[in-house]
Order: structure tokens, then sequence, then C-alpha cells
């Protein structure tokens, strides 16, 4: 059972002010009741509520895929920077509760999941659970065929850490994929560095087995299906052989 107002406001009918007015208001039914008390206690899964004739939809949690722009960081709020929020609509979206999962440079494009679930976040980007994360990378260099094994190996950066094993996937002379599963601060930038190479350019394109859906465009963003929520967190069997 939860507070009336509590709800309404999860639910994004309005502020938590302005839903308080609006029950008071009597413009809000519980099981084809009026309730006037914003206090009152109902269950969201199985009560019937009504605000101003329009059935209330509870939800719980948001998830969002966002396909990120250069330009804007992965934080909720910054004095000087633009961030992945300013990209969401305060209409559909809970601002003061979502949040992205994991960071993208400032530079770096792709998929973002924001979600206002941090169990789920913990769960896709936390450093033991090793999911996959696929970049499309390019590079100022030719790509040799011989990086696939020491990407494989696990390449050491430049603090001496040695990355767990990475796979890269050549696509032309100076493009390929590179799948990591760890998120180590600029992390494909420094594998590269430490090859002597400089990433150009960086697209994060899947996170688990779920890939960027390609009709996003850059600042674009929708919500995940239950399915692809699940999706996040399978690991490939691909990549579970060779680990
Ligand atoms: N690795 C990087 O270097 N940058 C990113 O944004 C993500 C992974």
């Amino acid at each position: 059972m939860e507070r009336l107002d509590k709800i309404l406001a999860n639910a994004m009918v309005g502020s938590r002010k302005e839903v308080v007015k609006l029950i008071r208001s009597g413009a809000v039914t519980v099981n084809e009741t009026v309730v006037t008390d914003p206090a009152a206690k109902v269950n969201p899964d199985e009560d019937h509520i009504t605000a101003n004739h329009i059935p209330v939809c509870y939800r719980e949690h948001y998830h969002l895929m966002m396909n990120k722009p250069d330009g804007y960081i992965c934080a909720t709020e910054d004095m000087r920077e633009q961030t992945v929020l300013d990209l969401l609509s305060d209409d559909e979206v809970p601002k003061n509760k979502i949040f992205p999962a994991g960071r993208l440079d400032k530079d770096t494009e792709g998929f973002v999941f924001l979600t206002t679930d941090g169990k789920l976040a913990h769960r896709v980007t936390g450093p033991k659970n090793h999911v996959n994360k696929k970049y499309f990378v390019k590079v100022d260099k030719t790509i040799q065929s011989e990086w696939v094994a020491e990407f494989q190996k696990g390449i050491t950066i430049d603090d001496g850490y040695t990355c767990k094993p990475a796979f890269l996937e050549m696509l032309s002379e100076t493009t390929c994929h590179l799948t990591i599963f760890e998120g180590k601060f600029h992390q494909v930038k420094r594998m590269f560095e430490a090859l002597g190479t400089t990433v150009t350019y960086l697209k994060r394109v899947q996170i688990g087995s779920l890939l960027l859906d390609d009709s996003l465009k850059l600042g674009e963003y929708r919500e995940l299906t239950p399915a692809e929520i699940t999706l996040l967190e399978i690991v490939p069997e691909e990549y579970k052989e060779n680990l």
C-alpha cells in the first residue's frame, strides 16, 4: 500500500504539490469513489485510480535506451556541461529519478542505458558482473591482425592495469568492433593508446545481448520492452566460451 499522492506523482500526473491540490479538489477517484485525502493508502497494482476521469498508470520504474550524441556527459547534473538528462522530455520521464547506468565520455556516441532502478543498473554495469559492452571504433593507424590476440590476452594500460580479455573484430583498415567486460575510465581509448594508436571516433553499439536500435537518431531515446531489459544482462555465448 502506498500514499495516493506519491502514486500520482510517480505516474507523472504532476509534481507532489500539484497532485495534492488535485486530490483535494475531488478530481481523483479510487475504485470509482472520490478520495480527497492525499495520504490515503492505496494498492497501485490492484486499485483502479483515475485523475480527471483518466485512468492512472502507475509505473515503478522507467528504462530507456538513448543514442547519445557527442557533447553530452553521462551525469544527472553539471554546472557547466550539458548532461544526457537534458535530452529527456519532462513530460515523459521522471527526471528526478532516472540516471545513466555507466558512463560514456563526452565525445563518445551511442548506447546509453538510463534507468530508475539502481539494482538493475548495478547488475548491468557493476565491475564484478562482467556484462559485455561492444564499441564501434575508428583509429588513426592501420589495425594489425596480431592485435586480436593481444586484446584477448589482456592489454596493459598506462597505469599498469592489465585489462580483462577483450574481443577485436576488424571491419576495415582503420575501423573495428571491440567488446570489453569492464568499464575503466577511458578504457577503450587507453587500450588503443597502449598499442600506439589514437581512437578518433567511438560509439557504443551493444550492451549484453541488446543492440542499439539503429532507428534512433543521435539524441533520441525510447523505452525498452520487458524482453529487451532482460537482454541487457545476458552475455552472448560466443564470449562466455572465450573468457
Ligand atoms: N572507453 C572509452 O575510452 N570511452 C568511452 O566513452 C567508453 C569506453
